[in-house]
């Protein structure tokens, strides 16, 4: 049955987001159309390329808060809305806050933030410091225990505070919690760590999300750099070219062309990173056996 929706939602993808660059140049201009996925609970469209603010954003000294607005401005320039922050993200919704309010930039983003619990007060304090009454997207973030309750979530989401809820993990250790309170709870995210070097999220999450409906944010999609090291001093192969423009479009591709992913938040606090990064949302996904393919490649390094 997984495999029938995979191929279905890869033929789509391909066929609709995707197909207006099957005649587009590798280089992956502008013009060409942005993949977008549909969150599963409502059908509303993301664009899948987000960015990730674990450490970037820890000061909210003046370069810091320089940077994030150039990010930012990057971010919305080249078509993507998702920012993925954390209460514990060090002064990250301090500085998002203060980039994306004064701006009149807060319509423009789908704002993801994560809370350690389920306390009312640390909500409060997550809203107050991104300078918004309302979230896209509500996380509990490090999911451990499998009787974890997301009622407060919830009820949050009732009284209109979040649209949607999720958790989240990077822990392999913890999987086993993460499909309990998926498989029981149906949040509409679940947010986990997926690389092309970091692939046990295949086996697991990914076919219990697809199952019980949640959406996929990929964390560490570079392995926190791990990735970029790996591949120091090499060249794209010639045979990924048709599909990736940068070492960072081809990890990030190979993410994105699972269908099951919703989208991928890589960190970064350079502008020019985050442009490279969100030219994975144009041009064509790699194929399964490209895919087989790549695989190949980084286990061979
Ligand atoms: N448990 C959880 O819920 C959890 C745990 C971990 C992470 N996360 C989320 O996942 C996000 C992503 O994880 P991460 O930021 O730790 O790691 P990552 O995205 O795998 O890697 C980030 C690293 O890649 C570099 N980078 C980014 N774009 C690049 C590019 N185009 N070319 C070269 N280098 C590039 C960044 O450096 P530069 O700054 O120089 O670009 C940074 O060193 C986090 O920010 C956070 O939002 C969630």
């Amino acid at each position: 049955m997984t495999i029938r929706m995979t191929r279905r939602e890869f033929a789509s993808a391909a066929s609709g987001a995707a197909g207006a660059a099957l005649v587009a140049p590798p280089a992956f201009a502008q013009s060409t159309a942005l993949i977008t996925r549909a969150i599963p609970t409502s059908g509303e469209r993301l664009p899948v390329v987000g960015l990730g603010t674990a450490q970037v954003f820890d000061d909210a000294d003046a370069a810091t808060r320089q940077k994030a607005t150039a990010v930012l401005q990057a971010l919305i320039a080249n078509g993507g809305r998702l920012i993925d922050t954390a209460s514990v993200y060090g002064d990250a919704e301090v500085v998002l806050g203060e980039a994306i309010a004064p701006a009149h930039l807060r319509e423009k983003i789908f704002i993801a933030t994560k809370l350690e619990s389920s306390d009312a007060a640390e909500l409060k304090r997550s809203l107050a410091r991104l300078k918004t009454e309302k979230l896209d997207l509500l996380q509990f973030h490090n999911v451990r225990d499998p009787r974890q309750s997301l009622a407060q979530f919830k009820e949050w989401k009732a009284q209109g505070v979040t649209r949607y809820i999720g958790i989240t993990s990077t822990r392999h250790a913890d999987f086993a919690a993460v499909e309990a309170v998926l498989a029981r709870e149906k949040p509409d995210f679940v947010q986990i760590d997926y690389s092309l070097d970091d692939r046990e999220a295949e086996k697991r999450i990914l076919p219990l999300a697809a199952e019980v409906k949640a959406g996929v944010l990929t964390a560490l999609p570079f392995g926190r750099a791990r990735l970029f090291r790996a591949v120091h001093g090499k060249d794209i192969p010639d045979w990924a070219r048709g599909f990736a423009g940068s070492w960072a479009q081809f990890f990030l591709k190979y993410l994105l062309a699972d269908p099951r992913v919703t989208a991928v938040i890589p960190g970064t606090a350079d502008a020019a990173h985050m442009t490279d990064n969100l030219g994975a949302m144009r041009g064509l996904l790699p194929n399964p056996d490209q895919r087989a393919q790549m695989v190949a490649f980084i286990e061979a390094l």
